[in-house]
C-alpha cells in the first residue's frame, strides 16, 4: 500500500504529463507513477488509467478490446465536424478502430511496403550526406548550428517528400503547414487562433495534394502517392481516405523522426563514453539506434479505450475507461531494463515500446530506423568536436519529446 506522500507525489506527475508545456526531463514523473501503481487509476482524470509498466504497456498494445477512436471524445468538442482540421485528423488510419482500421491498413501496408522503405536506402544516404555537408559548411564560420532547423527537421521531412513524390520545393512549405496541423493533434490544449490557423492550413494542405492527385493520376511516377492514387482508382479508398492517409503519411514522416534525431545527438553529448564506443565500433549502429529509441522516447505515450472488462497487471478494467499508455515510462521500467537510465549502446534486453504495438504497430519504423542508422554516424563521424552552444529550446507539445532549438558548436 502506498503511501500518502508517494500518491500525493504520483498525482503532481500526473498533472504536470497531461499540462502543457511537456516537461524537458520527464522521465522522473513517470517514476513516480510506478512506483504507486504499474496500472494507476488517477482521480485527476475520471475514469482514466496511467499505465507505466513495460510489461502493461506491451500487453495493451496487442489487445483486441482497445479502441482508438477516443481521440475523437479527447477533442471534447461537439463542433468538430465544422473544422477541416479536426475532421481530417480523425480520419487519420492512427485514430481508427475496426472495421475501418484493418481496411485502411491493409491498403497502406501494400503501398508502404519493407521494399519501399529498402529502396529509399539510397536517397537516404544522399540526402543525408547533403544535409550533414550543409552542416560542416556553416561550422566553418565558426558559429553555433542550430540542428534543428538545419537537418534534424528538414532531413526528414526531404526524405518523406521524396518517398511519396512531393516536389523537393513544395515539402518544407508543405511541412510549415502540417506544423499549423499538428498544434491541434495533442487533445484541448490549443487556443481558438491555433484551430482557426490549423484550419486554414489544412484547405492549403488538401489543395496541395489534391494537385499531386491530379497529376500522378494523369501520368503515374515511381511514387506512394501515384500507389494511393492506383489504390483510389481500384475502389479501395474514397476521396477523404485518400487525403487523409496520403496527408497523415506525409506527417508521420518527420514529426517523430525530427525528434529522434535531435533527442539522440543531445543525449550522445550527456554520455560521451558511449559517443566514443559508437565512433570506434560502427558495427553498434543497429543496437546504438534501438537504445537511443528507448532512452529518449520520441513519442512519450498513446491513449486507448476500453470496449470491453479486460485484466490488465491483476486488475478488472470495465469498458469504457481511458488509458494512458505512458512508453516512455514504460522505456524506463527497471523490472524489464537494468538501470534504466543508463544509456548503453550495446544494450540487449528486449525491445522497446516506442514504436507501439499490435495492430496500430508504427508502419515507418523501419524508415525511421534507417534514417537514424545514416545520419547519426555521419554526424558523430564528420565532427570530432560536438558540444552544446547556447540555449536549448524543448518541444512544448506534450507528449512530443525532442527539441525545437539545440544550438550546437561543431568542429569539423
Ligand atoms: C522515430 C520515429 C517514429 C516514432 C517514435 C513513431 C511512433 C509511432 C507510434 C508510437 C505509433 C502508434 C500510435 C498508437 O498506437 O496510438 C505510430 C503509428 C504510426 N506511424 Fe510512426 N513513428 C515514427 C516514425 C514514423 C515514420 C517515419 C512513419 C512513416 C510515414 C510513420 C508512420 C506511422 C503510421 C502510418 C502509424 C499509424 C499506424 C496505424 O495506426 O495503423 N511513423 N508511430
Amino acid at each position: 500500500m502506498a503511501s500518502d506522500a508517494a500518491v500525493q507525489e504520483a498525482e503532481a506527475a500526473i498533472a504536470r504529463l497531461i499540462t502543457a508545456p511537456m516537461p524537458p526531463d520527464p522521465y522522473p514523473l513517470y517514476e513516480a507513477v510506478r512506483r504507486v501503481d504499474r496500472v494507476y487509476e488517477t482521480p485527476l482524470v475520471p475514469g482514466a488509467y496511467a499505465v507505466t509498466g513495460y510489461r502493461e504497456v506491451s500487453s495493451v498494445a496487442r489487445m483486441p478490446g482497445m479502441r482508438n477512436g477516443v481521440r475523437a471524445a479527447a477533442m471534447q468538442r461537439e463542433d468538430w465536424q465544422e473544422h477541416e482540421s479536426l475532421r481530417l485528423f480523425l480520419r487519420a488510419l492512427v485514430n481508427l478502430d475496426p472495421p475501418e482500421h484493418p481496411a485502411m491498413r491493409d491498403v497502406a501496408s501494400s503501398v508502404f511496403t519493407p521494399h519501399a522503405i529498402k529502396q529509399m536506402r539510397a536517397s537516404i544516404e544522399e540526402l543525408a550526406e547533403r544535409f550533414v555537408g550543409e552542416l560542416a559548411e556553416a561550422a566553418r564560420t565558426g558559429e553555433p548550428v542550430d540542428l534543428v532547423p538545419a537537418l534534424a527537421s528538414p532531413f526528414p521531412v526531404a526524405v518523406i517528400s521524396r518517398m511519396l513524390g512531393v516536389p523537393d520545393d513544395q515539402g518544407m512549405h508543405c511541412y510549415a503547414l502540417a506544423n499549423d496541423w499538428t498544434r491541434i493533434w495533442g487533445g484541448s490544449f490549443y487556443s481558438d487562433e491555433e484551430l482557426a490557423q490549423a484550419d486554414r492550413s489544412v484547405l492549403e494542405l488538401r489543395a496541395l495534394f489534391g494537385e499531386l492527385f491530379r497529376a500522378r493520376r494523369a501520368e503515374p511516377r515511381d511514387d506512394l502517392i501515384s500507389a494511393l492514387v492506383a489504390q483510389h482508382e481500384a475502389g479501395r479508398l474514397d476521396d477523404e481516405d485518400l487525403m487523409a492517409l496520403a496527408t497523415f503519411l506525409f506527417i508521420s514522416g518527420f514529426e517523430t523522426t525530427t525528434n529522434l534525431i535531435s533527442t539522440a545527438v543531445h543525449t550522445l553529448l550527456e554520455f560521451p563514453d558511449q559517443l566514443e564506443l559508437w565512433r570506434k565500433d560502427p558495427d553498434i549502429t543497429v543496437s546504438a539506434v534501438d537504445e537511443l529509441l528507448r532512452h529518449g522516447t520520441p513519442i512519450c505515450g498513446t491513449v486507448r479505450l476500453t470496449s470491453e472488462t479486460v485484466e490488465i497487471g491483476g486488475k478488472q478494467i470495465p469498458p469504457g475507461r481511458m488509458l494512458f499508455l505512458m512508453t516512455a515510462g514504460a522505456n524506463r521500467d527497471p523490472e524489464q531494463f537494468t538501470d534504466p537510465d543508463r544509456l548503453d549502446l550495446t544494450r540487449n534486453e528486449g525491445g522497446h515500446v516506442s514504436f507501439g504495438g499490435g495492430a496500430h504497430y508504427c508502419l515507418g519504423a523501419n524508415l525511421a530506423r534507417m534514417e537514424a542508422q545514416v545520419v547519426l554516424p555521419m554526424i558523430i563521424n564528420r565532427f570530432s568536436g560536438i558540444e552544446v552552444a547556447g540555449e536549448v529550446q524543448w518541444r512544448t507539445s506534450i507528449g512530443l519529446h525532442g527539441f525545437d532549438h539545440l544550438p550546437l558548436k561543431l568542429t569539423v
